[in-house]
């Protein structure tokens, strides 16, 4: 491929994102791509393109022979994930951007890239517009990075904003997000802290070489927090953020996705509404905060313009310490095994009764608080034991990381 020439691009889905690609790609100056074909499922939606360029069948594309770039942008994961596979199979270039299908099927998705020698980038699925996946394979090449912290779901922000400024309902922000483009189809993955733990999967292979299954990494979510819990916040000066952490301890790393509280001098804590913010600690460049749109059509259809004029001079992931890892550890790499879990770690609890903590590990309790209107502790706590709540939809309780 040569950024002399146009090339040729397929869209799968034209959905949110795929629109705010369709407008950027038209706006754009530098870039010469020819949308060829774009592949919906839905024949009774109408479309604002030319209905010439619509199909309903996925061969109607992955059987030409004259395609650059598959831009993959749809829902449903396992039909993602074929479709992908089919495109790398034929040697065409892809750009995804579901965080859900690139997390679950990683490993083979590596393997593809391999085998194949061919692309597959995705710097839509995490950070929105912020292009972090290329500046930590890219810029961090070399450094030694200690740990890396994030805000990584525009919906959850953009509700917890909005919950604090503005004292508006949960549900009714949701409501909103889902409106504006921001939410998932299913805003559970949203809220429940699903959509960062995806995106946090794929940040850990660029930052440290670790690929983990989303089912190993603990997430915990905001769907049960209430203004009792912002206001007990915001009188203590902070702000409760979805955070995706992962930081090296020892031979091991601490990945795994909670809400906490910041403090007012944390970067975090001026990411606010639909914003992003990703914080990486390097060894030698010390602490560098990246922020930008974190959801909406036109943020991450500009990320995906960017991969594809990426492709423009054959750019390509080059995984360089998963390699290195890798090769320290043959046959003996295995995410799981660099994941560490076995640490305390303090929370706040919100709950309604005693019995709603059962299963939590307390190791010590630094603050109690109980009143007719609300119940909390502060503890530290077996990290291991929070597992229980990870998409548990009848627990009602709030855990929030306490620094
Ligand atoms: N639902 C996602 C979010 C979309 O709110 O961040 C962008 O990945």
């Amino acid at each position: 491929m040569s950024n002399e020439e146009n090339i040729s691009v397929a869209l799968f889905g034209f959905g949110c994102v795929g629109q705010g690609l369709y407008d950027v790609l038209n706006h754009s100056e530098v870039l010469q791509a020819n949308i060829e074909k774009i592949c919906v499922k839905d024949a009774s939606k109408k479309r604002s393109v030319d209905m010439s360029l619509i199909t309903y069948s996925k061969d109607d594309i992955l059987d030409r022979k004259d395609l650059d770039v598959v831009v993959e942008m749809i829902n449903d994961t396992d039909e993602a994930f074929a479709i992908v596979k089919k495109a790398m199979e034929n040697k065409i270039a892809v750009v995804s951007a579901s965080k859900k299908m690139l997390a679950t099927y990683f490993e083979e998705l590596y393997k593809l890239q391999e085998e194949n020698n061919v692309a597959l980038i995705y710097e839509a699925s995490a950070g929105g517009s912020i292009p972090i996946i290329r500046t930590l394979e890219e810029y961090y090449d070399n450094e030694l990075l200690s740990s890396l912290r994030g805000i990584l779901n525009g919906t959850t922000n953009y509700i917890l904003t909005r919950m604090e400024l503005e004292s508006k309902d949960y549900s009714e922000i949701l409501a909103d997000a889902q409106s504006i483009g921001f939410a998932e189809i299913d805003p559970w993955l949203d809220v429940a802290g699903f959509d960062t733990m995806y995106k946090l999967c794929l940040l850990s292979v660029h930052a440290f070489g670790v690929i983990l299954k989303p089912e190993q990494i603990l997430a915990l979510g905001i769907q049960n927090v209430t203004f009792n819990d912002i206001r007990y916040a915001r009188e203590k000066g902070l702000r409760i953020k979805l955070v995706a952490s992962a930081a090296k301890a020892g031979d091991k790393f601490r990945v795994y996705v909670m809400p906490r509280f910041v403090k007012s001098d944390d970067e975090l804590y001026k990411v606010v509404y639909e914003y992003n913010g990703v914080e990486v600690e390097g060894a030698f460049s010390c602490t560098q905060v990246f922020t930008g749109k974190g959801a909406g059509s036109h943020p991450t259809g500009s990320a995906v313009l960017s991969d594809i004029s990426a492709l423009t001079y054959n750019y390509r992931y080059s995984y360089k310490k998963l390699k290195k890892l890798k090769r320290i550890l043959g046959a003996k790499y295995n995410g799981a095994d660099l994941l560490d879990t076995e640490f305390t770690i303090r929370v706040y609890i919100r709950y309604d009764e005693q019995k709603d903590m059962d299963g939590i590990e307390i190791k010590n309790v630094v603050e109690e608080y109980r009143s007719p209107g609300m119940n909390f502790i502060i503890a530290d706590v077996g990290f291991n034991s929070l597992y229980k709540f990870k998409g548990n939809k009848e627990s009602k309780v709030f855990i929030c990381e306490v620094e």
